[in-house]
């Protein structure tokens, strides 16, 4: 099939290269000039493991083009997916400009009937005015179907989940687009649902806020835990093993962050609030979470009593590891915290900096190495579980810190491993001083 994705974003990105690796034809469009560039000529403009050799590949094959072009995107196309953003407003609700515009671009071009495809994350009800928009901006006589496609893939492991989904669901009113979008997936072996297209709208959200319910909910345990002298680590094993509770989603740490739970959990709030829901289930998940991004430093204060000109390492600012993304990551909020309460903080991470360098700038120091970081430090915290600094060698806080006091955010060592001379501080274990 000939199909184009609008967006070169994470979603947008990874489902165009995917698509080209199981023979489509695909066209990816974004207005990023320089970014298309970049693609052109074989690089990922993200870091994300195994789509870079995926794009040079399907470019050798001339499966894929990259193009800021409209007529090139979309001319002639059999199906047409939206992947552009829809960032948060301020009142938590999402932003559909990106996809306005993009809806504003299709009537101006296409002359024949399609399928256009919507990826991004969009409230319930969003398809619907995708449709209003269509009949709206285009004058051409064309039959123009909206489908409903989520996307359920993580960062970070983003092409494996492409091909590995546990389901693909497609939202639509029209049976004819259905299968359509059906006939996109057939070589993908994964179980297909169909629905209408606001219960896949919805499918979505309830997702991701389910999920940030699980990270919530063992946390607060986790929490708990420490009080009452349990290893969270053990508890969520033993709850894990009932597959009716299912195992994953139930590491607890300094809370969720990145470009979706936060603000999809938000958008849900919002969206059951315009329908006068008050929905006081995910707005804890959200309240907890909030709080669980400030619990180590609360516990460093405890233990130093003031952070004030103390040297403290961060180590990790993506919000989660094989990113280079830090949106909406524990580290920025951490390192606010940090800053208010006048420490010195200097980071670490294996490929995150220069993002973190766009949000903080240099208001904290970056080190090239856990070493550097690490160098005369008074504290050092762990934000994000990369295997380099887990495969860090522990008598190596001792060698470069002031005094070995590690906060591990999300509970890299067993408790077992932790020598005598140090002070470690986990989520939902005791204490070790
Ligand atoms: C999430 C969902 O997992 C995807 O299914 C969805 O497609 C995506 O959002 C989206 O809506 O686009 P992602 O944000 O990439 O994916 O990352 P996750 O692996 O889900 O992690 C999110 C956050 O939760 C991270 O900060 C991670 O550290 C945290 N987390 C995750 C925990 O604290 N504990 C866990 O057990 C799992």
């Amino acid at each position: 099939m000939k199909v184009t994705v609008a967006g070169t974003g994470y979603v947008g990105l990874v489902t165009g290269v995917c698509l080209a690796e199981k023979g489509h034809e695909v066209t990816c469009y974004d207005i990023d000039k320089s970014k298309i560039e970049k693609l052109n000529s074989g690089e990922s403009p993200i870091y994300e493991p195994g789509l870079e050799e995926l794009i040079q590949k399907n470019l050798l094959k001339s499966k894929i083009c990259f193009t800021s072009n409209l007529k090139m995107a979309y001319s002639n196309k059999d199906i047409i997916i939206i992947a552009v953003g829809t960032p948060e407003l301020p009142d938590g609700s999402a932003n559909l400009t990106y996809i306005e515009n993009v809806i504003k671009d299709i009537s101006s071009i296409v002359s024949k009937d399609i399928v256009v495809v919507t990826k991004s994350t969009v409230p319930v009800g969003t398809n619907d005015r995708i449709l209003g928009w269509l009949e709206n901006y285009s004058s051409k006589r064309v039959k123009i179907d909206v489908v409903s496609c989520p996307e359920f893939l993580r960062e970070g492991s983003a092409v494996f989940d492409t091909f590995n989904g546990d389901r693909i669901v497609i939202g639509s009113n029209s049976t004819e687009a259905g299968d359509k979008v059906e006939q996109l997936y057939k070589n993908f072996s994964i179980p297909i649902v169909r629905t209408d297209i606001r219960s896949a709208e919805m499918i979505k959200y309830a997702s991701n806020a389910f999920l940030a319910t699980k990270i919530s909910f063992i946390n607060e345990i986790a929490n708990i835990c420490e009080k009452v002298g349990a290893n969270i680590e053990f508890v969520a094993d033993g709850i894990g093993r009932d597959r009716r509770i299912g195992n994953q989603f139930l590491k607890a740490g300094i809370g969720y962050g990145g470009s979706c739970f936060p603000k999809d959990t938000k958008a849900l709030v919002q969206v059951a609030g315009m329908v006068e829901h008050k929905f006081e289930l995910l707005e804890s998940v959200i309240k907890v979470n909030n709080l669980q991004q400030l619990k180590l430093i609360d516990k460093a204060v405890e233990l130093m009593g003031t952070l004030k000109d103390k040297r403290i390492a961060l180590l990790g600012l993506a919000f989660k590891p094989n990113t280079d993304d830090v949106r909406e990551s524990a580290a920025i909020v951490m390192a606010y915290e940090l800053l208010k309460k006048e420490a010195n903080v200097i980071a670490y991470d294996p490929v995150a900096s220069e993002n973190m360098k766009k949000v903080l700038g240099s208001r904290i120091g970056y080190s090239d190495s856990i070493e550097d970081a690490l160098y005369g430090a008074d504290i050092a915290f762990i934000v994000t579980e990369w295997q380099e600094i887990k495969d860090f060698p522990i008598e190596n806080y001792k060698k470069f810190m002031k005094e070995p006091v590690l906060f591990d955010g999300r509970n890299i060592y067993d408790l077992n491993a932790i020598p005598g001379w140090m002070k470690y501080f986990s989520i939902g274990r005791k204490h070790i001083l």
